[in-house]
């Protein structure tokens, strides 16, 4: 079964009112490949402007999403409140997040069961730190990652995993086709002994990581990579031939 191609942007902390408008705008009116799952998240101010102003089917993912239904939550947003606003995806475990706002596997865990089951789909994002490649730990550290997901969510039919080494955000350092195609691998085996082997089947495991319209193409072509999570480039134009790397 052939899983369908996902690209998504994230846009981090980055634009304004202008620069949003101008990247649907954009998006509106290219000529994207249909076969192409397309999500973007824009910080959360941005939301409602980007579902508002986005072509039917192409989709809005919120970088984050907390784990309770409402209440004294500062600074937070539920998953109710985002699929009322017609947000569909939730990006969540990114590195950033865990290494700046110090957020551990069981809280990442906690929000991803919370997303999933209020019905949101997740962008569910792993990789290692440059030290941890070098020792040799990368698939330790990423199953470690998805493992303690696996153990409150069973059903992974919403989630994409994004496999995003460290090293190569925002670095323009990518990973070799060999090396995230070798990750890539490794977490489908995961899927397959630690979810089922139907989660290992369907599931789209995207690569992020200095993904650009020049690198794209070769990555699309290894058998495990389904798709890209990509920062930088998402912000340009050049975002489109990304979404069309399978063309
Ligand atoms: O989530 C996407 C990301 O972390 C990769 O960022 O700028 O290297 O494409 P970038």
């Amino acid at each position: 079964m052939a899983r369908q191609f996902f690209v998504g942007g994230n846009f981090k902390m980055n634009g304004n009112i202008k620069t949003i408008k101008d990247i649907v705008n954009n998006l509106n009116n290219a000529k994207l490949d249909p076969n192409t799952e397309v999500v973007i998240a824009p910080p959360s101010i941005y939301l409602l402007l980007a579902r508002e102003h986005l072509r039917e089917g192409l989709e809005v993912a919120s970088q984050n999403v907390f784990d309770k239904p409402n209440g004294a939550f500062t600074g937070e947003i539920s998953v109710d409140q985002l699929k009322e606003s017609g947000i569909t995806w939730a990006i969540l475990g990114h590195s950033e997040r865990r290494v700046i706002l110090q957020e551990d596997d069981t809280f990442i865990a906690n929000k991803t069961r919370a997303a999933v089951e209020g019905g949101l789909g997740v962008i569910l994002c792993c990789g290692e730190s440059l030290e941890q490649r070098e020792a040799g730990k990368t698939i330790e550290v990423v199953t470690r990652q998805l493992q303690a997901v696996a153990e409150k969510v069973k059903d992974w039919s919403k989630i994409v995993v994004a496999y995003e080494p460290i090293w190569a955000i925002g670095t323009g350092k990518v990973a070799t086709t060999e090396q995230a195609q070798e990750v890539h691998a490794a977490i489908r085996n995961w899927l397959k002994s630690s979810v089922s082997a139907e989660a290992a089947e369907k599931t789209r495991i995207l690569y992020g990581g200095s993904v650009t319209e020049k690198n794209c193409g070769e990555l699309a072509k290894q058998p495990d990579i389904d798709g890209f999570l990509v920062g930088g480039a998402s912000l340009k134009p050049a975002f489109v031939d990304i979404i069309n790397a399978k063309q």
